[in-house]
Formats: C-alpha cells, sequence, structure tokens
C-alpha cells in the first residue's frame, strides 16, 4: 500500500500498522508503573472498579470521538490539531484552544524521555552487572537516587553523572531518527517489530515471578486486586482511576486526533479504536498489573503497597531482580522492555508538534525536527537540571500530566459533542466501520461525559489544587517550572496565530463540506 496519497499527504501504510501505532502510544510507562502504583495505593481492587467505569465512560468514547475528529480534519488537509479543530468547529478561536493539544505531547516528552533514559540505563547496569547490588535494599535507593540525581540540582552535571546524560542524549537521538523517517518508516515499522517483542518480553517476566513458588506470590495479587471497600467512597480515588485512563490510553494527549488523521476517507476507526484500547488493556491489567505489584509483594511484604511508582520501578523490583534466579537477565529484560514500551509512547508525542510545524509554518521535515529538537532539548535540559527532588518533573507531571489532559478532554467533548455534533459523528464513525458503535454512546459522549469530567476535575481542583498552588507560590523550581511550561504555550499561541494567517491567505478553509 502506498504511504502518501496523491497530493503527498502522508498515510499509514496497513490498517495493522496505524492499529499497532496507536497502541504502541497507549502502552508505555503507564501501564507497568503507573497504573500498579496507583491501584496498590487506592484500595487495589477497590481502585478497580472506578478504573473500569472510567474506561467505559471517559476512555472509550473519547478514544472514538478522537479518532473520528483525526480522520475527519485528516481527509479534509490537516493533520494537526489547530487545523483539526478549526474544521471541526469553524470559530477562529478553536484553532487557539488546540495549543492545549500540543503544549500537552510536547511538554510530556520533555520529562517522559528522561525516564525513558532510565530505563535503558537500568538495562544496561543490569547487562554489565552493577545492578547486582545483593540484598540489601538500602544500596537500590542509592544507586537510583545518585543515577538521578536527586541530592541536588546540577547533580547529573558533576563529575561521575555523566551516564545518564549520555544515555539520555542516545534515547534522544533515537526518537528523533525514527520520528525524522515519518508515520510510515518511521513509527510504523518500529511500532511493527516493537509490540510483539514487548509481549514476549513481559511473558517471559510474568512467567518467571508467577512460577517463583512462594505463597507471597498470591499475596501478592491479593494486594493487587482485593477491594478495600473503604476507598470507594474516596473522591480521590475516582481521581486517580480516571487519570490513570487518560494517561494510559494517550486520551486527551492530542495523539491520537494527530495518528488517525493520516488515515483514509474509507479506513475503519470504530474497531481500530477499540481494539487499540483493548490491547492497551492487556497490557495494563494483565501484564502490567500482574508483574510489579506481585513481586514486590513477594521480597517487600505489604511495605510494597507504599512505594510509589518510582519506587516500585526502580526500587522495589530490582531488589526482586537481585534474589530470583535468572535475577541478571530478567533485570534486564523487563527494563529493556520499558524502554521499548516508552519509545513507542514518547514517538507519539513528538509527531503531533512535527505535523504542526510542517503544516503550520510550511517548515520541511528536517527543519520542524531540528525546531522540535531545539525546543524539547531546552525543556529535557530542565527537568535533568532541576534533579532535585524530582521537583521540575513533578510539576510538569502534575499541571500537563494530570490537570491539562482533564481539560483537553473536556475541550474535545465539547467540540465533538456540541460543535460538531453526535448525529454528524456517529455517521462519520461508521464511515468503513467494521463493528456498529450503539447509539447510546453518542448520547454519553454530549451528556455523561463532559459532565462526568467537570466533576472529577472539579473534585480535583479541590483535593489537589490548593496544595500544588501552595507549592508554586512558594517559589524556586515548581515556580520556575510553571513559567516555562507558560511560555511555552505563549510561544504556541504565536505560532498558531502565524498558521491560521497563513490557512487564510491561502483559502484552506473555503469549500469544504
Ligand atoms: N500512554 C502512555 C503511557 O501509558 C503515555 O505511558
Amino acid at each position: 500500500m502506498a504511504s502518501q496519497d496523491h497530493h503527498g499527504k502522508e498515510q499509514w501504510a496497513s490498517r495493522i500498522g496505524v492499529i499497532l501505532a496507536v497502541a504502541g502510544s497507549a502502552v508505555g510507562l503507564g501501564n507497568f508503573l503507573r497504573f500498579p502504583g496507583q491501584a496498590a495505593q487506592n484500595g487495589g481492587g477497590a481502585f478497580m472498579l472506578p478504573y473500569f467505569i472510567s474506561l467505559l465512560v471517559l476512555g472509550i468514547p473519547l478514544c472514538w470521538a478522537e479518532w473520528t475528529m483525526g480522520r475527519y480534519g485528516g481527509t479534509r488537509g490537516f493533520n494537526s490539531a489547530p487545523g483539526v479543530f478549526q474544521i471541526l468547529w469553524r470559530n477562529p478561536i478553536s484553532k487557539y484552544l488546540a495549543a492545549v493539544a500540543l503544549l500537552i505531547p510536547l511538554v510530556i516528552y520533555m520529562y517522559y524521555v528522561v525516564i525513558e533514559a532510565w530505563c535503558l540505563g537500568y538495562a544496561f547496569n543490569y547487562l554489565t552487572g552493577k545492578l547486582m547490588l545483593g540484598e540489601d535494599s538500602a544500596a537500590y535507593g542509592a544507586f537510583f537516587d545518585k543515577f538521578v540525581g536527586i541530592e541536588k540540582d546540577g547533580a547529573l552535571f558533576a563529575t561521575g553523572g555523566s551516564q545518564l546524560l549520555l544515555l539520555l542524549l542516545v534515547t534522544f537521538a533515537l526518537n528523533f531518527v525514527l520520528i525524522y523517517r515519518g508515520v510510515t518508516k518511521g513509527i510504523e515499522s518500529f511500532c511493527k517489530v516493537a509490540m510483539p517483542l514487548m509481549v514476549v518480553c513481559a511473558l517471559c517476566v510474568l512467567a518467571r515471578v508467577l512460577t517463583l513458588g512462594t505463597d507471597k506470590v498470591v499475596e501478592g495479587l491479593g494486594a493487587m486486586w482485593n477491594p478495600d471497600p473503604e476507598y470507594l467512597w474516596r473522591w480521590e480515588t475516582w481521581l486517580a482511576a480516571s487519570g490513570q485512563i487518560f494517561f494510559s490510553l494517550s486520551v486527551g494527549f492530542g495523539i491520537v486526533i494527530n495518528y488517525a488523521s493520516y488515515l483514509r476517507k474509507s479506513d475503519d476507526v470504530a474497531l481500530s479504536g477499540l481494539t487499540s484500547s483493548s490491547m492497551n488493556e492487556f497490557f495494563e491489567v494483565c501484564l502490567g498489573g500482574l508483574i510489579t505489584l506481585p513481586a514486590a509483594f513477594i521480597f517487600l511484604g505489604a511495605s510494597a503497597k507504599s512505594q510509589g511508582t518510582f519506587g516500585l520501578g526502580f526500587n522495589a523490583l530490582p531488589n526482586v531482580f537481585a534474589v530470583m534466579p535468572g535475577g541478571q537477565f530478567f533485570g534486564f529484560l523487563w527494563f529493556f522492555m520499558l524502554f521499548i514500551a516508552a519509545i513507542t509512547s514518547s514517538l507519539s508525542m513528538l509527531q503531533p508538534v512535527i505535523a504542526f510545524f510542517e503544516e503550520g509554518l510550511g517548515l520541511k521535515r528536517h527543519a520542524s525536527a531540528t525546531l522540535l529538537g531545539l525546543i524539547s532539548a531546552l525543556g529535557c535540559g530542565f527537568v535533568v537540571y532541576f534533579s532535585q527532588g524530582m521537583l521540575a518533573l513533578d510539576t510538569f507531571d502534575f499541571w500537563i500530566g494530570t490537570m491539562l489532559i482533564f481539560i483537553l478532554a473536556m475541550i474535545q467533548a465539547v467540540i465533538y459533542g456540541w460543535m460538531f455534533g453526535i448525529e454528524r459523528g456517529h455517521q462519520e464513525l461508521h464511515l468503513g466501520a467494521h463493528i456498529r458503535v450503539p447509539w447510546f454512546v453518542q448520547l454519553m459522549l454530549k451528556y455523561v461525559t463532559p459532565v462526568y469530567l467537570l466533576a472529577v476535575f472539579i473534585g480535583f481542583c479541590f483535593t489537589k489544587g490548593p496544595d500544588y498552588v501552595r507549592v508554586i507560590s512558594g517559589g524556586g523550581v515548581p515556580l520556575y517550572s510553571v513559567l516555562f511550561i507558560g511560555t511555552i504555550l505563549v510561544f504556541l499561541l504565536l505560532l498558531i496565530r502565524i498558521a491560521g494567517q497563513r490557512w487564510q491567505a491561502e483559502g484552506r478553509f473555503d469549500n469544504i463540506d
């Protein structure tokens, strides 16, 4: 199949390719580290009820809406959110709202790629045996703290901190080489190899963990799955569950709209959207949920539950690998798999912005990649430099990776349900569809999803917002981080203005149905 249409616009080469690319974007560190961490901290099985409700009410419907809107905009000549939003809702303001759909993937990339480099570093240090530190659990904490420079800002730039910087350079370069190769030759080809490879690696580690032959495996599974009903009455459990669904499915990221814009008019979106979401759930619930926490539980007992996301992944699990037979090999396999999973996700964070630079500013691919490389390197440098207590990373993650995702999801639900219209949406969703999606899903998208999102968001602002506002008003790195994000947002808004003027002058919105 051709990978460009007759106007030279990029297109996916195969159906399985696009499904694997979207699933690749979804399956990432969120599935293997964030999910078990969130479940453990929010009542185990009690977390799973709001989690599945959020999947059905928010995740899958919004995923369908994003696939539909993306293909609609793509077949009318736009691949990036500002153009697509403007096509869906012919109000000049819509393209400015889309700034959020560029800001989210761009800023998340800035810290996500750093964690990706940690994974590569851990895989490498397993290979060389440096992470086989015996049974002293403090040694793993000390290794991690030094590796990520948690003690002091700028620690990684001092002598001895250079290993992570080198690995970050490699990781960064790999992302840009793949993205530069384009949608088909870069993203699609890579995901077609990476996804099966991830399944094989994860299944090997899962088989090893579940056959350790101890009752603790069962206890670990219990910690993950037995419900603690008290948590169901806590607002935070519902917030955490819906946040996890968004982060994990890459919904509300501005990514699916971009990926779906490379489809043809008659390509199925209904079954493809459902398939990629289901694949993500398989990786998250069946693999992530069965490996990370049960493994940590075996060696740390109940205290495994109180480890945060990074604690579980980078402290608890290395403890486990140190004492299990073949631990060095399985440790390598695990972190290598995390690295691959993270790449398929980080690639998807670059593509929406590259697409905007190309179609909005008329830049060629090398110029777009260079501009994006410079901006993202600046942000990445910021995160790596302000490493003390991971304050910059945490601030970026809260304001962008949590708060702004809710806002974009709300914007998209309103544009789809109220501006574009659910009748058109339903019709568009079924063009070339291999399944029928019931009409009530559209009603849910118009009425239930925005209300549910708003309720969760308001709850979010009340429960977590004041703490974070207090942190920012304390000045220092959290304040600089927010100012940094604000500067990038203003820059993107300016570029969108320039792009809007170009599109207007070219008559890009004239005669579009
Ligand atoms: N969806 C991606 C993940 O889970 C961002 O890591």
